[in-house]
Order: structure tokens, then C-alpha cells, then sequence
């Protein structure tokens, strides 16, 4: 099995895939968070530091681009390749309202057209890897499934699936009986995204699912970064090396975001990430709330280091 980083974005941006990869082992590639396809005239991707080259040295990466507009990827897929990519992902997942009111992200489902428009322009027009990611619909997981037969003559890349809807969002539990329809009747290549969390949520999909050889992991390296190694051995990492391994990842990280973002925006951003690293480091409700009260840099730094142990 590979071990993919999903995107999450305003999380993994390059200073967390970086930080990661010198960290963790076992992620073999990461996707990028979304970036906004356009004209040619509009878009100057060498400003796009996320996937700027010198940024993006240590594992391999896949832009991930969002938008409809088929013109729009074949222009940003030609840009891209002038920096070394070869392979792009097309977001049609994202669940964000406003992303979903302009028909892109997760927005475009219920219009299996639209999608092979895209797919067909990019597979005619550059000689790219193009792949999809996408839930299981946005109202209906028959959207879906309307989608894959579409794109059954096109060869794809890889098609990785979230098992929601896109109304949804992250609630319930990914429906395994629709991604069972989805893989017993594509051709596509599917990877698998959702809820992997631990050894048994893994074990789940690897004995009902035997086929698919690519599994994204997006909240769950946030709330155990060593989760790629542990699914590997079968194993956990004993308490001692999770705690001296989680302390230097998460100085490393601190260190490289102050340096990119200053203290005002790193605090932002931990404040986020500890939603899931209070689930490493086994911190209470209460304790979490605390911690996320604190709007001093330094003091925030002090307490989460007592928790890290
Ligand atoms: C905060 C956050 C940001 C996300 N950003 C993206 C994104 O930019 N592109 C994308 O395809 N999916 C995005 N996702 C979805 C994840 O890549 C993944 O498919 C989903 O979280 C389910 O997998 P998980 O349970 O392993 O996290 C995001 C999810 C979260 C929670």
C-alpha cells in the first residue's frame, strides 16, 4: 500500500509538507491544496509559492487545481509543466458554500458534462497525468456514479474518493456500501480517502477493499503524524518515541512557520492544528479550550509544550 497526504487546505502548505517529509516516513506523495485555474493572461503561476520547485524538493507532489472552466486547466496545466509537473489533480469535492454557488469544487457533480469537458480538453490538449478527486456526490451519491461512467474511456491518472456527500461536509461516516458500487464498476483507478484514523479503520478497508493500492491520509496524520509508519509495521511507536518524535516535529514546524508567517500568524494556524494534536497528545475538552483562549505567542507555546510532555 502507498500512503498519500491528502490536501487540507490552510494546512498542508509546503512549510508543513517540508516539515513533515523531514520528519515521517512512509508518505510517499503529497497532493497540494487547491489552486485556482485561469487564462493564461490571468494567472502567473510562478508566484504560486506552494508549488514553487525550490519549495517542493523533498517527496513527490501533485497540484491540485480546482475551477470549470476546460480552456482554464489546459492554459494552468501548460504553465505547471513549464516548472516540472507532470501530474494534476481537479478538485471536484470541495463542499465550501462558496465554492459550491460557482459550480466548482464539489459544485459541479450533479453536472457529469461539465466534468468530462474538462477531462476531455486536458486529455486532448496536453500530455499531462490528469486525475480527479471527489466525494460521492453533492446531493446524491448517483451523481457520482453518473460521473465515473463518463469518464470510463478516458485513462485516467487516478480517481480518489471521499465517501460524503458534499452536504454532508464531515458528518456521519464515509458510506463504504456506495464506494463498494463505485469500485466494482469503474475501470478508474480509485483511491481511497476518509476517516483513516488508526490500525482498524485501516484493516477495514484493506479487507474490503483489496484493490486499491493508494490510500490519502488527511486528518488523520494531523492527529497522529506517525500514522503512515504505524499502518506500515502494523505497529504503534512505543509512548517514548511518539513523545520525543511529535516534540521535534512540532519545534520544527513552530520554528519554520515564525520564520515564513511571524508569531500573529503561526498562533493562528497552531490554533487550528491543536483541534487535532489535542488527540495525541490525549488532552481533554477542557484542557483544549484553555489552551485555544490563550492569545499570547509565547505563553501558548509554554502550555502546549507541558502537554507535548
Ligand atoms: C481543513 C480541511 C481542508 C481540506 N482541503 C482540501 C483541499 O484543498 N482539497 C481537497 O481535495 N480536499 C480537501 N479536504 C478534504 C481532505 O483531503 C480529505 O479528502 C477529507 O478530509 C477526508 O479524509 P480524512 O478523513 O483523511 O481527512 C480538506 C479537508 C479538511 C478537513
Amino acid at each position: 500500500m502507498e500512503f498519500w497526504l491528502a490536501p487540507l487546505h490552510g494546512i498542508t502548505n509546503f512549510h508543513f509538507r517540508n516539515c513533515l517529509n523531514r520528519h515521517v516516513k512512509n508518505l510517499s506523495v503529497a497532493v497540494t491544496p487547491f489552486l485556482p485555474v485561469g487564462a493564461t493572461s490571468q494567472i502567473n503561476v510562478r508566484r504560486w509559492v506552494d508549488v514553487a520547485p525550490e519549495n517542493n524538493r523533498s517527496g513527490e507532489v501533485i497540484p491540485q487545481l480546482i475551477g470549470n472552466e476546460p480552456t482554464h486547466f489546459v492554459d494552468t496545466i501548460r504553465e505547471l509543466q513549464k516548472l516540472g509537473y507532470q501530474r494534476f489533480n481537479w478538485n471536484i469535492g470541495c463542499p465550501a458554500a462558496q465554492v459550491v454557488r460557482k459550480q466548482r469544487g464539489c459544485g459541479i457533480m450533479p453536472h457529469p458534462e461539465r466534468v468530462e469537458a474538462v477531462v476531455r480538453l486536458v486529455t486532448q490538449e496536453t500530455d499531462c497525468c490528469f486525475s480527479i478527486k471527489m466525494r460521492l456526490g453533492l446531493k446524491s451519491p448517483e451523481e457520482g456514479l453518473a460521473i465515473l461512467e463518463r469518464l470510463q474511456p478516458y485513462p485516467l491518472d487516478f480517481v480518489a474518493v471521499h465517501p460524503r456527500l458534499g452536504v454532508q461536509q464531515y458528518e456521519g461516516k464515509p458510506d463504504f456500501s456506495m464506494f463498494r458500487r463505485m469500485y466494482e464498476t469503474t475501470g478508474q483507478n480509485l483511491v481511497y480517502s476518509g476517516d483513516i484514523f488508526d490500525l482498524s479503520s485501516y484493516q477495514y478497508l484493506v479487507d474490503h477493499f483489496p484493490k486499491v493500492r493508494q490510500v490519502m491520509l488527511g486528518r488523520g496524520i494531523l492527529r497522529n503524524p506517525f500514522l503512515a509508519e504505524e499502518l506500515t509495521t502494523g505497529q504503534m511507536l512505543s509512548d517514548g518515541e511518539r513523545t520525543e518524535r511529535f516534540a521535534a516535529f512540532y519545534a520544527d514546524y513552530i520554528q519554520t512557520m515564525q520564520a515564513a508567517r511571524g508569531e500573529h500568524g503561526t498562533l493562528s494556524i497552531l490554533k487550528e492544528l491543536w483541534h487535532y494534536f489535542a488527540h495525541f497528545c490525549q488532552l481533554s475538552p477542557e484542557a483544549l479550550q484553555e489552551l485555544l483562549r490563550i492569545t499570547d505567542f509565547k505563553e501558548f507555546n509554554e502550555r502546549a509544550g507541558k502537554y507535548i510532555g
